[in-house]
């Protein structure tokens, strides 16, 4: 099966046997949803409906998510880890559950991929002092002709194991939000068994077992101050990792022999002089991840701030590698050439993209190989025997060396890290560079999980500013970012110059003038077909499938989203802008509170 007919097979599956609606994949970056900086799981633009929003797709759906995480960024080199990967997923928002779910995910692993029934074992959540053992997926799978794992007894397929949350339990993807048990389904991949895998069963991390798919029975919501209460109704967040099963299907010993990279890594190879297959894994996956973040609707561009910060890091981590097998000449652009080839069929944007994509990462290696060249002479004197805080955040700031990057250089020239040195780093960072990285840290309350009134309100003034600014610079502006956190609304727009104090006051009046009229704010779910001919504005592309939801304040503004709102404008009180700044190129930033 290649990758393209993967994806088809899944959605098929889920809409053709099944009664599921496709929704298209979200955007990398959460929309209001200062958590966390990327969606790291195809449950992340869903949380809103896993809390009980309804879904302008009903309530069983189905995806393909482009997720990215950077926990392991030093792992990847190996054989499995990646930064970027699609996730498979099949959702029930309060519709079937624990049963549908797993007969569901047990008939299209061995119908439709045709593993070998015999070659699965799944796990089981165990039970502890927030939630009780999951008897009901245990029984499911007895139904079907798993059986219990004894203890004591060798591993082996057919067995279910009961473990605790650190394996069976998923979420909230933030702070806070709906979470709850998950049952994993695991393939043998043959090889023989190390001498841990009789103890930890398919948990194992020596490669014996691979994860295929994950049920997360999402029944609970973890609250701020840490508790588990119930979630208003029961949802089922499956998550299947593309490329690892598509390793499986074709057989191959490692994801990077699939198609999706065996032309980069050809690419790579011919590129460079030495042959280091570690350094050739990390410069394609952090090229593959660069071409999707550079790609997506949020219009990342490498910076120092959050997530263009995480770009710049991975592009230079890239580059870096590439000097060390010897390529001496530009070459990201190369990859990404590559990679858009292999992507364009199931992601046409990378193709509509593709000059941007390239320069942006020219530009940027341009920047970077300035200095690099001096950053590496310098490096030995630069850290004079011991790496530490202060001279990796020099080393930043003079030759633009990610802290990564300097970690890395230690680590082979056998250098002495000094103890905490990321922590010293993050806040000389953090002093430097006055907006600092929060979300990073996950400080920010809030999120799409936060209905509070605050978030509502904040919400609820995005669209009006959005509107105003329109009236005031011109209906080419757009939104391309909006982040909210319980304080403040934050809005990214499309505008070539920093806006004049008195285009800012006729936005603020505007904006008052809207919460002093106290316009009854209403639902409408539509096709987005409708909605465009009703002249709703929003981000069309990347949403919740064909049906989409408009609020309407009075006759002021008509835009697509997901909501939360308040019920009427008055609630918003007033409307301040706090800071208008630029946000990348062409871009500026607002920020903005209400009730104050
Ligand atoms: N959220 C779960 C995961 O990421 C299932 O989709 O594994």
């Amino acid at each position: 099966m290649t990758a393209n007919e993967l994806r088809r097979a899944f959605i098929d599956f889920f809409v053709d046997r099944h009664g599921h609606k496709e929704i298209p994949g979200a955007s990398l970056v959460p929309e209001n949803d200062p958590t966390v900086l990327f969606t790291t799981a195809g449950m992340h633009p869903l949380v809103p409906f896993l809390m009980g929003e309804k879904h302008p797709s009903g309530t069983k759906l189905v995806n393909v998510q482009k997720c990215l995480r950077t926990d392991d960024i030093d792992k990847v080199g190996d054989t499995t880890h990646l930064t970027f990967f699609e996730m498979l997923g099949n959702w029930s928002l309060g519709d079937y559950f624990k049963e549908g779910a797993i007969k569901m995910s047990y008939e299209f692993l061995t119908e439709v991929l045709r593993l070998p029934a015999d070659r699965l074992c799944v796990s089981c959540f165990a039970g502890d002092s927030d939630a009780p053992r999951d008897e009901e997926a245990v029984r499911v799978w007895k139904s079907i002709g798993f059986r219990k794992h004894k203890r004591g007894e060798p591993a082996g397929t057919g067995q279910i194991y009961l473990f605790g949350k650190k394996e069976n339990w998923w979420g909230p993807a933030g702070q806070t939000g709906p979470c709850g048990p998950d049952t994993e389904m695991f393939y043998d991949t043959g090889v023989d068994k190390c001498p841990g895998c009789d103890e930890n069963g398919p948990s194992c991390d020596c490669g014996k077992y691979v994860e295929v798919w994950n049920d997360v029975f999402m029944e609970y919501n973890k609250k701020e101050d840490g508790t588990y209460g119930p979630l208003s109704q029961k949802n089922v967040d499956t998550g299947m990792g593309f490329e690892r099963t598509l390793a499986i299907l074709q057989d191959k010993e490692t994801l990077f022999e699939t198609e999706l990279f065996r032309d980069a890594i050809e690419k790579i190879n011919e590129l460079g002089v030495m042959h280091d297959m570690i350094a050739t894994r990390i410069i394609a996956d952090h090229l593959r991840a660069a071409v999707f973040l550079l790609a997506d609707p949020a219009r990342i561009k490498p910076s120092n701030l959050d997530q263009g910060y995480v770009l710049r890091r991975l592009i230079r981590r890239a580059i870096r590698q590439g000097k060390k097998i010897g390529i001496d000449k530009p070459f990201t652009h190369e990859i990404a050439s590559v990679f858009i080839e292999t992507y364009k069929d199931a992601y046409p944007d990378l193709d509509k993209l593709r000059s941007d994509i390239l320069n942006d990462l020219s530009e940027e290696e341009e920047k970077f190989s300035q200095t690099l060249e001096r950053g590496l002479r310098e490096f030995d004197k630069a850290v004079a025997g011991e790496l530490t805080g202060l001279n990796a955040f020099r080393l930043y700031e003079t030759y633009g060396f990610p802290v990564e990057m300097s970690l890395d250089l230690a680590k082979e020239k056998n250098i002495p890290v000094k103890k905490n040195l990321k922590r010293a780093f993050e806040e000389l960072f953090k002093k430097h560079q006055d907006q600092s990285r929060a979300g990073a840290e996950g400080k920010f309350s809030g999120g799409l999980a936060d209905h509070s009134g605050e978030v509502r309100k904040l919400h609820t003034a995005t669209h009006l500013l959005h509107k105003a600014l329109r009236m005031v610079l011109g209906d080419h502006v757009e939104q391309r970012g909006s982040n909210i956190t319980g304080e403040r609304l934050r809005f990214d727009f499309n505008y070539p110059d920093k806006m004049t104090p008195e285009q800012i006051a006729e936005v603020e009046k505007i904006v008052n003038k809207q919460i002093a009229a106290d316009l009854p704010i209403s639902c409408e779910e539509m096709s987005v077909e409708k909605a465009k001919d009703a002249g709703a504005i929003g981000l069309f592309e990347c949403k919740y499938g064909d049906i989409v939801k408009i609020y309407t304040m009075g006759d002021f503004s008509k835009e697509i989203c997901g909501g939360p709102h308040a019920k009427s404008t008055g609630e918003l009180k007033s409307f301040k802008i706090k800071k208008e700044q630029s946000s990348s190129a062409g871009i500026r930033r607002v920020k903005a509170v209400v009730g104050v």
